[in-house]
């Protein structure tokens, strides 16, 4: 499998048997992830790239199966943070040292285009040094395009997986894989930082759905790719299914990291809800971007999409110190800037 790494690491490209092979192989670990870091080093030097995620609300008129947050779910205490409150957290988040706020949250009527063009216009006048990432689903092109230009420059949409068929095992069928896919290509159009992702052992992936995902990847070509591990939440139709594994997920934090050199790529809560060191692993896998929670403490274990979420019952300041230590501890550290995505291959690389 030596060779195959080799050539995914010069070429940036795999046919879809070989991409299925490594992935359900997983041979040769510690080859990819030695050339994983090797890789964001040269890009990103030994700088770790940190996102205030503020979880503003958990209300959803979705119904996916795997989520904790579902409409379905009878059991949640539904939240939302008023527009002052979400405020307050990029303040503390800025005197912490953030330059880039993202605002997460389920699909929720109440914050509709009015609302949100006016706290996404607000952030950025108050803060015009930070990036805004918004996390908040599939909107209309139409909307897109007036967050975009009320100020928000990324935007973070999971494709969940790049097969329809596994994407209907996922969603029920008021959910279109179609539409998924619609709204992640317009906004690129429009111009946003783009992020996609899928989640590591959700029910009925197979190393073939990981190979079309790491197609798609390579024609989509995103800025930033969230992964994590399908880990199951109680309340939701996936309560028993099992949860993905800490080694899959590491193993595709390298490969990515070789498909696209400059990603963006997370050390996800979700890793580290399955590892008390997942996200150093994931660090020393491939990834340079960690998301400290910057939500209120009193509606943290309110956004639980899956069971056991880590880092709850801290508050902001606590997770930053938390992470910064961690870091440290492996060689790495937490950079304050907007942390955009470094150049292309064949464009400046990192020489500190
Ligand atoms: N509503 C927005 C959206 O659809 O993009 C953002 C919030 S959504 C809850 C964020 C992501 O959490 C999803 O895209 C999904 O991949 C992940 N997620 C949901 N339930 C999960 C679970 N049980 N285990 C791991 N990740 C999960
Ligand atoms: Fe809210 Fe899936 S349940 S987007």
């Amino acid at each position: 499998m030596r060779e195959l790494i080799d050539r995914l690491e010069r070429e940036h490209t795999l046919k879809k048997e070989e991409w299925t092979a490594l992935i359900s192989e997983k041979a040769d670990k510690e080859y990819l992830f030695a050339k994983a870091r090797d890789v964001a080093r040269q890009y990103y030097g030994n700088k770790i790239y940190i996102r205030g995620l503020i979880e503003f609300t958990n209300f959803c008129k979705n119904n996916c199966y795997y989520c904790g947050i579902r409409r379905d779910n009878i059991n949640v205490v539904r939240y939302r943070l008023s527009e002052n409150e979400i405020l307050d957290c990029c303040g503390r988040g800025y005197e912490l040292g953030f330059r880039t706020f993202v605002l997460q949250g389920g699909e929720d009527a109440f914050y509709n285009e009015e609302r949100l063009i006016k706290l996404i216009s607000t952030i950025k006048s108050r803060y015009p040094d930070c990036a805004l990432t918004l996390s908040i689903g599939e909107k209309s092109k139409e909307s897109y395009q007036k967050f975009y230009d009320a100020g928000a420059d990324r935007y973070l949409l999971r494709h969940e997986t790049a097969d329809k068929s596994h994407y209907e095992m996922l969603h029920p069928k008021e959910h279109s894989f179609e539409n998924r896919m619609k709204c992640l290509w317009e906004l690129k159009e429009i111009g946003y930082q783009v992020g996609c992702g899928f989640m590591i052992g959700s029910k009925g992936q197979t190393a073939e759905c990981l190979a079309e995902d790491m197609i798609f990847i390579s024609k989509f070509q995103p800025q930033m790719v969230g992964i994590g591990p399908f880990i199951p939440h109680h309340d939701t139709p996936f309560a028993r299914e099992a949860a993905g594994t800490l080694e899959s997920t590491l193993y595709m934090i390298g490969l990515l990291r070789l498909l696209k050199p400059n990603l963006l790529l997370p050390a996800t809560t979700a890793l580290g809800t399955i590892d008390a060191k997942g996200r150093e692993k994931g660090i020393l896998a491939g990834a340079n971007v960690v998301m400290p929670n910057l939500s209120p403490t009193k509606v943290r274990k309110k956004y639980e999409l899956y069971d056991n979420k880590i880092c709850t019952g801290d508050e902001a300041a606590e997770c930053l110190n938390c992470l910064n230590l961690r870091m440290e501890q492996i060689g790495y550290r937490l950079s304050i800037d907007r942390g955009d995505p470094a150049e292309e291959p064949g464009g400046i690389k990192c020489t500190t």
